[in-house]
């Protein structure tokens, strides 16, 4: 038994997130850790949300109401969806919390002891109008390079070229619109990451070889650049406050950490957050500091556009504070789920919101789907002709149709009990060698990380049992051989308990039908390895089964329509 930590990036707080970014990120988590409990190992799996920053204060604003109000609700709207998809956290937090304020502070003082972190004074626009200093980002006017009349302070989005607030024609605030900006001197901290540089860099080599290319590559990339030291702090009445103690008079002016730096510090705030909750029970230092920490195995899920702050600068903070805090070990990226190859779009309103989803179907449906299209090794595409047709066959006919069929049959001819029927021949250890196999390779591609590649052998694990009921036909073997259809069906319906089991990472509350349709005494999700399934003998006779209700329903052309009428098709 082993000791698993287990992240999915952080969901930023403003606003209900779309299936690419649940694939990306907390559904895979969610499958690892399902599984690895499953085999009997000590997971913790957490998550929060991310809850600082300017989008969150103007999102509040857009609402009217105090922005830690906002954040409240949105993240209980958020925790809700969550809970629909079964996303099985063993801490769900908020990075505005008191325990991460205190471990932010912590660390930044720490970084400042051992030299990492300077006070620089730096020129940024000032709006009058609206009392505050303005990220670049808000910032708003006409490109110098294509007359754009829309650009942002960052960058340009018609020419994509970076740009500087100071670079724009006719600039306005995009809070107010007031144009009476100025430019005014301010004093913010620095994290000092250049003087870090080779410390990530040796301890990426260390690490590199084990990550997907992905993730290597993306960590390769930013270190080649040079690691640039930056702003830490920024403006802002939200967000967690500069220690006085250290930094008087920033903590005076009211600045906050820039919420790039408390995000990944709340991976440990909200470890705390769980272990305040318990404090008797649960031990969050012993998962994250010290010697008590060393035999954890920590895996964090990211989209790609998260792998720098993960395998560079949170690294980089990590290492500079001087103490034994754990390091991630395996860093699990995704690429991009596009909408019909174009780029889901909360403000075009393209693609499916994970709230939506669950009111068209519920959430095993989605959750197969992604898993078994999940973008691992490049972007992959979501289509309504591609979700119904894998709906149907992978999971209305070869799992739901199979489990229905075999126990429909056999209650008919058999009654309420599984049958007895004869001693097993070489069909049914023919079946049971190929079941150990690809048991064997779906288990290999869960420890991998491989999840379409799992999703494949789960499907193939399904797609046997159906091979198996051809090759047998006990609605003709009945006619001639009653005891050899009784064990045709007691061996079909050995595999509905172990599908029933090995599914459950990945759809668990049709797992949990599945294995309540028998009687066992023993409900618990157990994990069953490839030798043991090869005997397919789980289920003696005499074990009372119910049929349960059609488990996936099959989608219609008219079904499709209306999805596509609802949520809009191939890319506008
Ligand atoms: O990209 C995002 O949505 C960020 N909120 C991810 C943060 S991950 C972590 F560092 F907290
Ligand atoms: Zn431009």
């Amino acid at each position: 038994m082993a000791r698993h930590l287990i992240t999915s990036a952080l969901p930023y707080i403003n606003g209900i997130k779309h299936l690419g970014n649940m694939v990306g990120s907390m559904l895979p988590a969610d499958v690892y850790s399902r599984y690895l409990r499953q085999r009997g190992h000590d997971v913790l799996y957490i998550c929060a949300t991310d809850e600082h920053g300017t989008p969150a204060e103007l999102a509040a604003k857009e609402r009217g109401v105090p922005v830690a109000e906002f954040c409240a609700e949105a993240h209980d709207a958020q925790k809700a969806v969550y809970d629909g998809y079964a996303l099985a956290f063993d801490y769900f937090g908020r990075s505005s919390s008191p325990q991460n304020a205190e471990i932010t502070q912590h660390f930044a003082r720490r970084l400042n002891d051992n030299g990492f972190i300077e006070e620089r004074a730096i020129r940024q626009v000032y709006s009058p109008a609206d009392g505050r200093f303005l990220p670049d980002r808000y910032v708003e006017g006409t490109c110098p390079h294509c007359g754009y009349d829309k650009a942002r302070g960052d960058q340009c989005e018609n020419c994509t070229r970076v740009l500087d607030p100071t670079d724009l024609i006719n600039p306005r605030s995009a809070i107010s619109g007031s144009t009476e900006l100025e430019v005014r001197e301010t004093k913010h901290l620095f994290l000092l990451q250049s003087k870090l540089q080779n410390e990530v860099e040796a301890w990426v080599a260390r690490h590199e070889a084990d990550w997907p290319q992905l993730a290597s590559s993306i960590a390769r990339k930013w270190l080649t650049e040079g690691l640039h030291d930056r702003a830490i702090t920024r403006d802002l009445d939200w967000g967690i406050p500069v220690p006085a103690d250290t930094w008087p008079e920033l903590a005076a002016e009211g600045k906050v950490f820039y919420v790039w730096f408390d995000a990944p510090i709340e991976y440990i705030g909200a470890t705390k957050e769980w272990s305040d909750e318990d404090p008797e029970n649960r031990d969050w230092k012993s998962w994250w500091y010290g010697p008590a920490a060393q035999d954890v195995r920590y895996t964090e899920f990211m989209a790609k556009d998260n792998v720098p702050f993960h395998t560079v600068m949170f690294p980089a903070t990590e290492l500079g504070v001087r103490e034994p805090w754990k390091m991630v070990d395996y860093v699990k990226a995704f690429n991009w789920l596009t909408y019909y190859g174009g780029k889901f779009s909360t403000s075009q309103k393209r693609g499916v919101f994970t709230d939506q989803a669950l009111e068209v179907l519920p959430a095993d449906y989605w959750r197969y789907f992604l898993i078994a299209n999940a973008p691992e090794s490049d972007d992959s595409s979501f289509t309504w002709e591609h979700f119904t047709a894998t709906v149907n066959k992978d999971l209305a006919d070869t799992l739901g149709n199979f489990v229905n069929r075999v126990l429909s049959f056999s209650k008919k001819r058999f009654g309420d009990e599984v049958p007895a029927g004869g001693e097993p021949g070489e069909p049914e250890t023919r079946l049971g060698e190929e079941i150990a196999r690809l048991l064997a390779e779906y288990e290999e591609q869960l420890e991998a990380l491989q999840f379409r590649k799992a999703a494949a052998a789960l499907r193939a694990l399904w797609s046997a049992g159906n091979s198996y009921l051809e090759e047998k036909a006990p609605w003709l073997q009945i006619k001639t051989d009653q005891e050899g259809a009784a064990l045709t069906l007691r061996t079909a319906m050995n595999l509905i308990h172990l599908y029933a089991v090995v599914s459950e990472p990945l759809i668990p509350a049709k797992a949990q039908v599945m294995r309540a349709a028998f009687a066992l005494a023993d409900d618990k999700a157990t994990w069953v390895t490839p030798a043991e399934a090869k005997s397919l003998t789980t289920l003696a006779p005499g074990v009372p089964f119910t049929v349960p209700p059609v488990l996936f329903a099959k989608l219609t052309d008219e079904d499709l329509e209306t999805y596509k009428q609802r949520f809009g098709g191939a890319s506008e």
